[in-house]
């Protein structure tokens, strides 16, 4: 999705009174699924900050994106409690589901992949977090069943 100038300016405007930028950044994360280059430019103007700053914070949170980002993110933990318990392989079964490997987004912009190194639920290991579902006790056997779900559109039509 491209950046229509009037969308960027009312996605910053409607926050210009004493907003954070770590939200403008958040809002315009969630309407274009990355942070366009324009985007961060006019944010700079408009909150009076410098670029550099913006690029920042950008860089710093997992949840900002400066490449597009498929319709769904699907993060795959690889920390120390995931791995133990075979996370190493859920990811190989994602990478052969999908074709694409941590970084990318499949062809069509349907899923990106990404790794992290906790989710938060290490007793649930391993764990995928697909468009803030938890997926725990993944195997690599129920990661076709899950992935299947987002593709056809079936996602959150019955629990995890
Ligand atoms: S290490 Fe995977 S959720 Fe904490």
């Amino acid at each position: 999705m491209e950046p229509e100038p009037t969308d960027l300016a009312a996605l910053i405007g409607e926050h210009d009174d004493g907003v954070s930028l770590l939200s403008v950044l958040e809002r315009i994360q969630a309407h274009y699924r990355y942070l366009p280059q324009e985007a961060m430019i006019l944010v700079s103007e408009r909150l009076g900050l410098p670029l550099s700053q913006v690029y920042s914070v950008a860089t710093f949170y997992h949840a900002f994106s400066l490449k597009p980002r498929g319709e769904h993110l699907i993060s795959v933990c690889q920390g120390t409690a995931c791995h133990v318990r075979g996370s190493a392989r859920v990811l190989e079964a994602v990478v052969k589901t999908l074709g694409i490997h941590p970084g990318e987004t499949t062809p069509d912009n349907k899923f990106s992949l990404q790794t992290v190194n906790c989710l938060g639920a290490c007793a649930l290991g391993p764990v995928v977090v697909i468009d803030g579902q938890h997926y725990g006790l993944m195997s690599p056997a129920r990661v076709g069943a899950v992935l299947a779900k987002y593709r056809d559109g079936r996602a959150g039509s019955d629990t995890p």
